[in-house]
């Protein structure tokens, strides 16, 4: 096994100015890890400046990620008419309790409970503002950290595909966490694996392959909602039965397992990955799923691109 790293990343957002706060930040300078404040003390002014020009991710030891989740459940939730505002907010809130799901190898009940309410805000946010939604998808779209990005974005356009569907709310809230979680099988893979650049073996992919199928048993352990479990399980079989890691076929796949394999795919060709092919456009991406017979449900497929 690989050791655990050390540091985990962070919008610069996320950090508040001027304000002393119990955990050291951290940033890269030359390719080193390079503490920017100790636990207690401020950021200068001149620091700062410096920072806000070239810098969108800080990073925070791992043994200190908990004292700053504290940190933003205390500190981000504060009721504001500011879209902006509240749009920072949540994405820092998303960005770390996704981000932790990825990297801790052991992921905690309290964190994927949190997840789910976290789920539900995102679903009221798309109702009540629709301008706190196009924030949040800005957010997500600049942000350099792929796979915590991913989960956020597969919530949204699948929380955008289950509105045309005319689904309840409660639907929507269930399929946005279903989504949120359906990729926590890759936190019990190798990280190296996950980011790698370069070709895998066969027995490697048959390990990435895996994480449908584990992250299900991790959901059901942490005794998530079935049809979340289901999404989880499901989000990577295709309409023909080309899929993993059953081979169903359309019928016998969740409506949710689906949509969720609709946004999650359409996000991946959209967005810069940590390795692969350079992004598509929204236009390309659609051509190219379509292209790919049989293997989405072309009712949903269609609506992707007015979603
Ligand atoms: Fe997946």
């Amino acid at each position: 096994m690989p050791t655990e790293p050390s540091f985990l990343s962070a919008p610069l957002d996320a950090i508040p100015k001027n304000i002393d706060l119990p955990f050291p930040v951290y940033v890269t300078v030359a390719g080193k890890k390079t503490c920017l404040r100790n636990a207690g003390e401020k950021l200068t002014n001149d620091r700062l400046k410096t920072l806000e020009k070239k810098i969108d991710t800080v990073f925070i030891p791992s043994e200190s990620w908990n004292l700053f989740l504290d940190y933003l459940e205390k500190n981000g939730e504060s009721e504001t008419n500011n879209p902006t505002q509240t749009a920072k907010s949540l994405h820092a809130l998303l960005f770390a309790y996704t981000k932790h799901m990825e990297r801790m190898r052991e992921v905690q009940r309290n964190n994927v409970t949190r997840l789910r309410t976290l789920a539900y805000d995102l679903v009221n946010v798309t109702f009540e503002n629709p301008q706190i939604t196009a924030e949040l998808l800005k957010r997500y779209k600049d942000h350099s950290v792929y796979f915590a990005n991913h989960s956020v974005n597969m919530a949204l356009y699948a929380i955008a595909l289950g509105k045309k569907l005319k689904f309840t709310n409660s639907e929507l809230k269930s399929l946005a966490f279903a989504c949120l979680v359906a990729n926590i099988g890759n936190a019990l893979l190798p990280e190296e694996l996950l980011y790698r650049n370069g070709k895998l073996t066969e027995s490697e992919w048959k390990l990435i392959r895996g994480h449908s199928h584990q992250g299900a048993e991790l959901l059901e352990y942490l005794d998530a909602p079935e049809e979340v479990i289901t999404v989880a399980r499901q989000h990577h079989e295709r309409m023909d039965g080309q899929g993993y890691p059953f081979g169903l076929k359309g019928k016998d796949i969740h409506p949710f397992a689906k949509i969720c394999a609709i946004a999650d795919v359409y996000d991946a060709l959209i967005s810069q990955k940590p390795y692969g092919e350079p992004p598509l456009t929204p236009e390309q991406a659609i051509l190219t799923m379509q292209g790919m017979h049989g293997k989405f449900d072309p009712d949903i497929l269609t609506m992707i691109g007015t979603a």
